[in-house]
């Protein structure tokens, strides 16, 4: 019934490489009335046959975007790792849930060795810790939340907060819009989150966190969480993390570091000096389908204290849980039913290596560094920041435009070239001024690939200036 479907999928798996290589479109700009013309996407009463199936599988193959090309920037996640792809498939193929060891012994081992290797990387000891694969780096974020306010309150696990001091949980103002909506989510309310102005680089700014905390007690609130962020959502950057761990130390806060996207570069011996400090974290986000490639989502919550998240989660339900909560890891999860996202970690790991793992870290690393060199070395552009992890911001630079035309010139840039398709990349305003910000996810990716996206925006901006009307501006291309 399902061969053509199957034989369909087997050829994109088979050409995952290939394919890679030969595109050139990766976004095809279609409107929402020109998808739906082609695509049926009303589920019929009468199911249709697999022929016609087939034909729509290939429609919602031309209406995605192609996000395992080097050229594809836009987002803190890309070029997948093949064995990665194979991994999550067989996943699907074993279709069980990771709640007990009952339904999934090997893979519940296999989760156990990715949290205790990912913890020595943190740690630097495979003896403490423990963690559990997440959704993402988000609810990561949000479970470490419900931690610390557990540590630090313990009635509030049966109480919730009503018997509790207000407290504050203190993160830079760069920091993933996550904690905000882990207070909404948890009941803390957003003012919990003390967002702490940061550096002209992104970083943190020790004096005004201090200030800040200063500020809380005075007003009566409990310091209960403070948040250092191993590669910042827009420039990539790390905040001191062991200043803050002193400081978490001295008011007796939860230390977490949200290393969702830079947590990875702890694989490269030459890069890990960027995160010293995250070993006197107590919890810490990672989001390996970020800078290391596996397919989404590959995420974990990892812990300084085993036990830990079995005191804060573990509930009497023995319809499912029989056993040892150690190795019944739904007793660790906020989720019930669970995908085994370990499994593609662990065979690209084991495919790999740690050698393997630091390769791609610094692969990355080269071409972010080499990206920037370029962007450096023109006059045309101005480079945010140097890249401290595999992003890089820059602008184009017309000095005869005023502040805010030289922002609708840029974002302009982006939406042209977006809407073209070959090439994509995001903007993101900072401090006022709007950057183009390409998330490099090939740690092969070569010079020539680089100068394409330099000439490509030389080439948009001069027409855009010609063409000025568009932007509303008045003045020469460059
Ligand atoms: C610093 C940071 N933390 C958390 C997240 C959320 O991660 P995830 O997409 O894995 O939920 C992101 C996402 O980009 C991030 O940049």
């Amino acid at each position: 019934m399902t061969n053509r479907i199957t034989d369909k999928i087997i050829a994109i798996i088979q050409n995952l490489d290939e394919n890679r290589q030969a595109e050139t479109t990766l976004r095809k700009s279609y409107t929402i009335p020109e998808i739906l013309g082609n695509l049926d996407i009303a589920i019929p009463e009468r199911g249709i046959s697999p022929e016609a199936l087939t034909k729509t599988i290939d429609q919602v193959l031309d209406k995605s975007v192609k996000t395992n090309n080097a050229l594809f920037m836009n987002q803190m996640f890309g070029k997948q790792q093949s064995i990665g792809v194979l991994g999550d498939i067989l996943a699907v193929l074993l279709n069980t849930s990771m709640y007990t060891y009952e339904v999934a012994p090997a893979l519940t081992l296999i989760e156990k060795e990715c949290i205790k290797r990912l913890g020595s990387f943190v740690w630097k000891s495979s003896e403490t810790g423990d963690g559990i694969f997440t959704p993402g780096s988000s609810i990561s974020n949000i479970t470490a939340m419900t931690l610390a306010r557990n540590a630090t309150f313990p009635n509030s696990k049966k109480t919730g907060l009503f018997d509790n001091l207000r407290f504050s949980i203190f993160v830079s103002e760069h920091a993933h819009y996550s904690f905000v909506k882990g207070a909404l989510f948890l009941g803390m309310g957003e003012q919990t989150i003390v967002k702490v102005k940061s550096d002209t680089n992104g970083k943190i700014d020790i004096p005004s966190l201090n200030k800040a905390i200063g500020n809380e007690v005075q007003n009566g609130h409990i310091p209960l969480m403070l948040v250092g962020i191993a590669g910042t959502t827009i420039t990539g950057v790390y905040d001191d993390l062991y200043r803050l761990s002193e400081i978490a130390k001295k008011y007796n806060m939860w230390f977490h570091v949200d290393g969702a996207y830079g947590g990875s570069l702890l694989f490269s011996s030459k890069e890990k000096h960027k995160l010293n400090g995250i070993q006197y974290a107590d919890s810490v986000s990672w989001s390996l389908h970020k800078i290391m490639g596996v397919p989404l989502v590959c995420a974990v919550l990892l812990t300084k204290n085993k036990g830990i998240l079995e005191n804060s989660f573990a509930v009497s339900a023995d319809y499912l849980f029989h056993g040892d909560t150690d190795l019944d890891l739904g007793q660790k999860s906020l989720q019930c039913g669970r995908r085994a996202d370990a499994l593609k970690l662990w065979l690209a790991w084991k495919l790999e290596g740690d050698n393997g793992f630091e390769g791609r870290v610094d692969g990355l690393m080269n071409a972010a560094n080499k990206f920037s060199e370029k962007i450096n070395g023109s006059e045309a552009f101005e480079l945010l920041c140097l890249p401290e992890t595999p992003i890089v911001c820059f602008r184009f630079i017309c000095l005869e435009l005023s502040p805010g035309n030289l922002n609708k010139l840029n974002k302009k840039i982006r939406e042209t070239i977006f809407n073209d398709g070959r090439i994509l990349f995001n903007y993101s305003t900072y401090e006022g001024k709007i950057y183009l910000r390409c998330v490099i996810s090939d740690p092969n990716m070569d010079e020539t690939l680089m100068e394409t996206i330099l000439t490509e925006v030389t080439k948009v901006a001069n027409q855009l200036l010609l063409t000025k009307h568009d932007l509303n501006i008045n003045t020469q291309p460059v």
